[in-house]
């Protein structure tokens, strides 16, 4: 008869069967007639026991001189067992040695970041790493099941682009054939075409910016999910980014406890997050920071990663505030009727001090306004003469956000810094491996 392969994550469905499991040795240790070896899979991690007298002797001698990180099958009895890891343990019958690796470089003991960043091939193996991208698989899917339950469409913009939609300092410039063009910086643009074609939509990909800065939350390229909705002003994205955490906070609270405990995570600043987020205007934002001695804000200004820090952290769930001053944001926010130097925009912070996750704005719907706020931020007007015929033909109120997926990641699994958050980080100074 043979024998059923099984994942360490759904080994509760084979309590006292015998299956077979594929995977990795993590670790090994040895007590006279036993073997104890920590076997991972990718889907989980649990403890297989050989005993001497219950497996092939070759296998029992060959298991003993096995480095970390070998390949190996291992068939046995799963056993529950409460004072196991996970609440299972393996009860090994027998095994193949698929591979015998020597000398793997990551030990169980500290690296160094710069270190582990080099080997970020073999990293991607270790729990922390395991954790983190299983927490950052469960913040897209949800992400995804969100707009799709609210009946967006998913529409993606393109990474080769002729337009500088968040300023022109931080662009990648590429040679493409005859001419040249800029990697993007955010899909918006092309997601507000798709908005007035089907209404309610989302782009979601990887967008890029020279970033000079080295800082925990830069990344020169990184995953932005950014709706576009047609009739929709600041107030009702201001709802849409609430809801839109809210869930994935709660799924991921669902789906990927494990990985949560595995980093240490404390759940109860997760399970806080809950609507209503509180919202505030720049103004007042400025007010608290004016009377803050820690932070060295002044008026006018955008605020820096201190200031965010310090805002973030007066309340248990995202803040959300409003209304900056035009002269410090992009040139397609509509400006304030009421007030013509301020803009109708939204910046969400994290709680935990973590900082800006979401940047958005109502849209400048008006061809003329829009034209002048193109000359003024210095834009060439014939790149964006594409983007200017949505205002020409049935323009009408629109708004959307930008989600960075890194951060929120980071915000929700409670990791300082955004490289740990995306498989292959690229940051000013690494772009190997
Ligand atoms: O605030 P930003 O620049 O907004 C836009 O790009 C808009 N066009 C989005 C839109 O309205 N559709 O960027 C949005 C978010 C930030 O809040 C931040 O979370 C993330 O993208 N982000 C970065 N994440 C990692 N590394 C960087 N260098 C980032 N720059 C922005
Ligand atoms: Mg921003």
């Amino acid at each position: 008869m043979s024998v059923p392969f099984a994942t360490i994550e759904h080994l509760a469905d084979h309590v006292d069967e015998t299956v077979t499991l594929r995977g990795w040795l993590y670790n090994k240790s040895s007590k006279g007639k036993l073997h104890f070896v920590q076997l991972r899979d990718g889907s989980g991690m649990v403890q297989c026991v050989l005993f001497k007298k219950n497996v092939p002797e070759s296998l029992f001698d060959e298991v003993g001189t096995l480095g970390q990180e070998s390949s190996l099958s291992l068939t046995g009895k799963v056993v529950a067992d409460e004072r196991a890891p996970g609440g299972f343990e393996i009860q090994v019958e027998d095994g193949q040695v698929l591979q015998v690796a020597e000398d793997y470089p990551i030990t169980p003991k500290e690296h160094g970041a710069d270190f582990l960043l080099s080997k970020r091939h073999l990293w991607l193996r270790s729990r922390r790493p395991w954790a983190l991208l299983r927490i950052r698989d469960a913040v897209i899917f949800a992400l995804r099941e969100f707009f799709s339950e609210r009946d967006f469409v998913c529409v993606d913009s393109p990474m080769f682009t002729p337009n500088a939609c968040e300023g022109t300092s931080t662009l990648f410039e590429v040679d493409y054939f005859d001419r040249s063009v800029f990697l993007t910086q955010s899909g918006q643009l092309y997601a507000e075409a798709s908005a007035m074609a089907h209404g309610k939509v989302y782009c979601f990909g990887p967008t890029f910016r020279a970033e000079k800065s080295k800082t925990r939350r830069h990344l020169t390229e990184f995953w932005m999910l950014e709706p576009e909705v047609a009739f929709a002003d600041l107030r009702d994205i201001c709802d849409l980014a609430e809801d839109m955490l809210c869930h994935v906070v709660k799924r991921v609270l669902e789906r990927r406890r494990t990985e949560l405990e595995v980093l240490e995570r404390d759940i109860s600043k997760l399970e806080a997050i809950q609507k209503p987020f509180p919202r505030i205007t720049y103004d007042e934002a400025a007010q608290i920071l004016l009377e803050d001695p820690g932070s060295e804000f002044k008026p006018g200004d955008d605020f820096g990663a201190p200031d965010e820090t310090i805002l973030s952290n007066r309340h248990d769930r995202p803040l959300m505030v409003t209304h900056y001053p035009s002269e410090v944001k992009s040139f397609y926010m509509k400006r304030d009727p009421e007030r013509e130097d301020r803009c109708l925009c939204v910046d969400v912070l994290g709680s935990e001090g973590v900082g800006e996750l979401i940047g958005g704005s109502q849209r400048e719907d008006d061809l003329d306004l829009l034209l002048e706020r193109i000359r003024k931020h210095d834009l060439p007007r014939e790149a964006f003469e594409w983007f200017l015929d949505l205002r020409r033909y049935g323009t009408v109120p629109h708004s959307g956000f930008g989600l960075g997926l890194e951060r929120c990641v980071g915000w929700i699994a409670g990791v300082e810094h955004v490289r740990e958050c995306i498989p292959f980080p690229r940051t000013i100074y690494r772009v190997d491996p």
